[in-house]
């Protein structure tokens, strides 16, 4: 089928978090299996400084935002198979981060609205819209209210993924009309009244035709109170047309036999080699004392309350007095990076906090480390236990969400499992678990050897949820 993806960020182009990974490597996974895909983003100021000289102009017009005329120009540039179009508007979206604006209601409700005009414009109608997120959430409400006398757009079938229910994009009802063109009607009637607002993420729920979310067991949590967020009542509506479908990786920008980042390429056979060296490499990068022998744990993440943080603050003078060296790399909430810089210079050789994004560090620390810490709160999927399994590193991980679905945990009777998990949201389980993981690691290093190897056999393809995505599509009755 013809699929336009609508998304606030994806890979090559812009990252803050996983929902880019997933807009980067989906779409010519679903390439590949014969659909024709296309993506539009917002054009940010790093990607306008980085890449605009390539991009092509397709066309220029305006739309109306709280009752003014405002420019579009659409860009594009293709990506193997997959055409990128980019909503460019300087005001808007050239600033110095994505998002965390007072006026971000404003600025998505524009990207959404020349998204829709855009394929007037163009004249291009795919058959299938695929948004993704709060701040695509009123696409198919704008496609089927806003446009209901029009067919073209009638005849468009909506799949709204949830990446992460936390964020939902609620605004003032004035928007509704000012910005998106919509009719206070759909407020009255409660489809996107959220709290005496509206909410792009249930307006989302609501008028998509599917909803998928990124991981079968965290499609059942946001059933519940404690995961729901909220949108709980909402999503039980939509129970039955509600998917959850586990993301996977890009295996060939994340292949550690050919991974230019990593200084000493591997795989199954010589993992244990070229990770000791990996790791003597990273240790002087980062100043941490060098030791190819001592256990070398790293975090990967965004320094949110979601990712499990509060565990691990609970726990510091016990993680400072293990046996094991610890390698952060992140940036977030300012307490938590404080935190960290603080346990840095209390902790030098032993501890090394990396403050701020840095892809080419995150695929050097993939590959040296031994295990890899994400104790999350709530985790819709993750992204980063995949990575590291493919990376023969060890996911220690909290029995959540995607984290459940991805990860077995290590049974020392059967020597099964690709890593180690825990089950309440409690530090002390962690911990424990901590201690377990680093006596297979000094005291059984045969049993750490065949976990290492179950990591990297596992598969964090595409291949097998590209294949339920189209089955999705496939019952969309185009
Ligand atoms: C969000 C979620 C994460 C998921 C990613 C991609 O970032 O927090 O769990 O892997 O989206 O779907």
């Amino acid at each position: 089928a013809r699929i336009l993806m609508v998304a606030a960020e994806g890979l090559p182009f812009i990252k803050s978090g996983g929902l880019a990974d997933v807009i980067g490597s989906l779409p010519q996974a679903l390439s590949n299996k014969g659909h024709e895909v296309r993506v539009v983003l917002p054009l940010y100021r790093p990607i306008a400084e980085k890449y605009h000289q390539d991009f092509q102009l397709e066309a220029q017009y305006s739309v109306s935002i709280a009752y003014h005329e405002v420019p579009v120009n659409i860009w594009s540039s293709m990506v193997k198979d997959v055409k990128f179009y980019f909503v460019e508007h300087k005001g808007y979206f050239e600033r110095d981060n994505m998002y965390g604006y007072m006026d971000d209601g404003e600025r998505f409700a524009y990207f959404q609205k020349a998204v829709i005009e855009m394929l007037n414009q163009l004249n291009y109608f795919p058959e299938i819209m695929h948004s993704h997120d709060w701040h695509t959430g009123m696409i198919p409400a704008m496609c089927k209210e806003g446009h209901s006398f029009d067919e073209r757009y009638r005849n468009i079938r909506h799949v709204y993924t949830i990446h992460n229910l936390a964020y939902q994009g609620n605004f003032g009802v004035e928007m509704l009309d000012s910005c998106l063109g919509l009719d206070y009607r759909i407020y009255d009637n409660g489809n996107v009244r959220y709290d005496g607002g509206i909410s792009f993420m249930k307006s989302g729920i609501l008028y998509a035709d599917k909803v998928t979310t990124v991981s079968p067991t965290y499609s059942q949590e946001i059933l519940t109170p404690q995961y729901g967020e909220h949108l709980e009542m909402v999503l039980n509506i939509r129970k039955y047309d509600l998917w959850g479908i586990t993301n996977g990786i890009d295996i060939e920008s994340w292949n550690p036999m050919t991974d230019p980042q990593v200084p000493y390429n591997f795989n199954k056979v010589n993992v244990k080699k070229a990770k000791a060296l990996n790791k003597e490499a990273l240790q002087k990068e980062l100043g941490l004392t060098v030791d190819p022998d001592v256990m070398l744990v790293g975090v990967v993440s965004r320094l949110t309350w979601q990712k499990g943080f509060y565990l691990m603050m609970e726990k510091l003078s016990e993680i400072c007095q293990m046996p094991i060296q610890l390698a952060v790399l992140g940036s977030g909430e300012a307490s938590i990076e404080e935190k960290m810089a603080q346990l840095e210079a209390g902790n030098r050789g032993k501890i090394a906090f990396y403050k701020g994004y840095n892809d080419s560090l995150a695929h050097r620390i993939y590959a040296a480390c031994d295990m890899f810490l994400m104790p999350s709160l709530f985790e819709p999927c993750g992204i980063s236990q995949l990575i590291s399994m493919r990376y023969g590193t060890l996911p220690l991980v909290r029995e959540t969400g995607g984290l459940k679905d991805t990860v077995t945990p290590y049974n020392e009777f059967d020597k099964t499992g690709n890593g180690f998990s825990f089950t309440n949201y409690n530090s002390d389980e962690m911990i424990q678990v901590m201690y377990n993981a680093i006596s297979v690691y000094y005291d059984r290093p045969e049993d750490w050897k065949t976990l290492v190897r179950n990591a990297m056999d596992t598969d964090v393809s595409w291949d097998h949820s590209a294949d339920t995505y189209c089955q999705l599509y496939s019952q969309l009755h185009l």
